[in-house]
């Protein structure tokens, strides 16, 4: 992008630096919690989605709803991101449809079935499942869309983390609760904020930025005990809606965030600041 070298900020369109009118956003996971509002989000500001999910998550259906909301071209491709047949894939649908990638988003995870089992239980399989969707997933994402991008130049990649790669989980916060937070979903969550920190810096040269969001309790109907204890250790005292991460993703996909590159969004409503 052509970026321009003046001192006079009247000379500057502000509001047009958050349109994404044009672009070419591709969502992993994006029939999740979190990448539902990604989507709404992206296509209200003008860009396209290639709405990329498990197929029993239906992507299908999220596009076609898109399209007829917001008007703007959204296609769903089904996609396993842990396999990179997949994802190259994922990435020649959307350059046969779009001719061009501009964003990703990588939105997806896998807890496993297990989740909240105690560390001392914590089978291979599920320790391995867990890695490999959303860790490996992310470094597939990356690598195939990645590499198109630092080819043409220019892109801006968003991958995902979270509060417990940042600080350990308060395990008060489970009491009285069926929920918890498995380790191996902590330590894939520190492998995607290492590899998108490495990627920042690989990449600076090339056009192509990568940063990352880290939400925190995006609240999705939980259990009330969750949500009381939740409300005592946030700073805030609430938990947040998946509405409240969304804009954070509209800055750091747009030419709005054209300096930024290897940051961490925190959106946890001061969660790791006390
Ligand atoms: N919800 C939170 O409070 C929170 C907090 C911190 C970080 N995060 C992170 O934000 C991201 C979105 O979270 P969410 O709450 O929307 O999650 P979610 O579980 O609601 O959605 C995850 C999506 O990933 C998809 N998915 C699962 N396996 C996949 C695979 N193999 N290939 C492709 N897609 C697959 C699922 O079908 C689902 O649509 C995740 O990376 C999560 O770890 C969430």
């Amino acid at each position: 992008m052509n970026i321009q070298r003046t001192t006079d900020p009247s000379k500057i369109d502000f509001k047009e630096k958050f349109s994404l009118k044009g672009k070419v956003i591709v969502i992993s996971g994006a029939c999740g919690l979190i990448g539902r509002a990604f989507c709404e989000a992206v296509a209200q500001f003008g860009g396209n989605v290639v709405v990329a999910d498990i197929p029993q998550a239906q992507p299908e259906k999220l596009a076609e709803d898109l399209r007829k909301r917001n008007g703007v071209e959204c296609i769903a491709i089904p996609v396993e991101v842990e396999k990179k047949s997949s994802v190259i894939q994922l990435k020649d649908k959307t350059l046969e449809t779009f001719g061009k990638i501009d964003g990703l988003v990588c939105a997806h995870q896998n807890k496993s079935h297990l989740k909240f089992d105690p560390f001392e239980n914590i089978c291979e399989e599920n320790w391995d499942k867990v890695i490999e969707v959303n860790l490996k997933g992310t470094f597939l994402l990356c690598q195939v869309i990645g590499s198109y991008m630092a080819q043409k130049g220019s892109g801006s990649i968003v991958t995902m983390p979270s509060t417990y790669s940042v600080v350990a989980p308060n395990q008060n916060l489970y009491e009285g609760t069926s929920l918890g937070c498995p380790a191996a979903y902590s330590a894939s969550k520190g492998g995607i904020d290492a590899l998108s920190r490495y990627l920042a810096s690989y990449w600076a040269n090339k056009g192509v930025r990568v940063n990352m969001i880290t939400p925190h309790g995006v609240w999705n109907n939980h259990e009330e005990q969750f949500e009381k204890n939740f409300s005592r250790f946030s700073p805030m005292q609430r938990m947040s809606y998946n509405h409240e991460v969304a804009p954070a993703l509209i800055y750091l996909l747009s030419d709005a965030s054209s300096y930024v590159t290897g940051s961490n969004m925190l959106v946890e409503g001061g969660w790791t600041v006390w």
